[in-house]
């Protein structure tokens, strides 16, 4: 299988269809990177058949960044954004603030709609409130939003998942984040799924523990499952292994650097791991992952 074949899912029951890579926007919003650079990734994107693209309000000028450049691509990229947080004058986490919230994507990203809008990473107690459940089904319901999801880990996840409210879930999913294999990926209902965090931030760049860095909780996981080199580059592992796993709709991968997404694509291009591979990882992480919970 070749990049430009890259395999499109279908994300849930939306209607809506994305590609097995897509491209994390996180990187892309800081300041000092030259734009581009921004224009180069996209392009690289593009040509390798990615389809989505996620961002967020606090990930600095990616969602502006993206409005400016993405008309360039023909409607190439579905957009998924968060909301909830990062308007002016208005309340975090009220019902104001998603209606408000909708708007400003709107108007950053330069759209009629936004693809998917997930609540970004709100704890159970803010996620049980009616209010903000129902700004987000009224902005579904006015056009404004496709797929209303959520993008958090554990309890609050659990919750998301039973309600039968949205249609889609986003989590961490990566070698060292197994957890939801069993307790989310079988039970989604119809509901589309992103991984994120595929790559566990790489923790494979450090060769002692990163303190505070944001991979450090999963550079401790990697030492401690002690399972010997794959045979292959660790970025290819993580890679396959996220984005293969059945349920995954999409896997975005975090980087402002267009040659490592070109990689990341080839690499998911290869297709599952090998059998005896991928359980491998999996027994590891059933002996070792106990109370290892899933990370934001
Ligand atoms: N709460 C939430 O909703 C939430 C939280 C976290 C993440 N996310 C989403 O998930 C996306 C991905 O997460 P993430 O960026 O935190 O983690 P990630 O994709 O697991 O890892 C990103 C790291 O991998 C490195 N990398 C990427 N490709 C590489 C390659 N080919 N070779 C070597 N290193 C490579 C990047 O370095 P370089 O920069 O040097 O390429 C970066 O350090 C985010 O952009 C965002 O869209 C959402």
């Amino acid at each position: 299988m070749s990049a430009m074949n890259l395999p499109q899912r279908e994300y849930g029951r939306s209607g809506l269809s994305v590609s097995v890579v897509g491209l994390g926007a996180g990187q892309i919003g800081d300041p000092a990177l030259d734009e581009a650079r921004v224009r180069r990734l996209l392009e690289v994107a593009a040509e390798a058949g990615v389809t989505l693209i996620d961002t967020a309000p606090s990930y600095g000028l990616s969602e502006v960044r993206l409005g400016r450049l993405m008309g360039d691509f023909r409607g190439q990229f579905a957009v998924s954004t968060k909301l909830g947080y990062g308007v002016p004058g208005i309340e975090d986490w009220t019902g104001p603030c998603i209606a408000a919230g909708i708007e400003q994507a709107l108007c950053r990203l330069q759209v009629e709609r936004l693809d998917i809008a997930h609540l970004h990473s709100c704890p159970l107690h803010v996620l049980q409130r009616d209010d903000i459940l129902r700004a987000l089904e009224d902005g579904r319901r006015a056009g404004k939003v496709r797929a209303i999801a959520y993008s958090g880990e554990n309890e609050a996840l659990a919750f998301a998942r039973a309600s039968g409210r949205f249609d889609g879930l986003m989590a961490s999913l990566n070698l060292f984040d197994q957890r939801l294999i069993e307790s989310t990926l079988s039970q989604l209902n119809g509901m589309g799924f992103i991984a994120k965090r595929p790559l566990a931030n790489a923790p494979w760049r450090f060769d002692s523990l990163p303190q505070g860095d944001y991979c450090e909780t999963y550079w401790r996981r990697w030492r401690t499952m002690n399972l010997p080199d794959p045979g292959m580059p660790w970025g290819e592992l993580a890679s396959r292994f996220a984005a293969w796993q059945t349920g995954v709709a999409s896997a975005v991968f975090g980087t402002a650097n267009a040659e490592h997404f070109k990689q990341i694509v080839d690499w998911v291009a290869r297709g599952p791991l090998p059998a005896e591979l991928l359980e491998c990882w999996r027994t590891a992480f059933r002996q070792h992952g106990d109370g290892w919970t899933g990370q934001i």
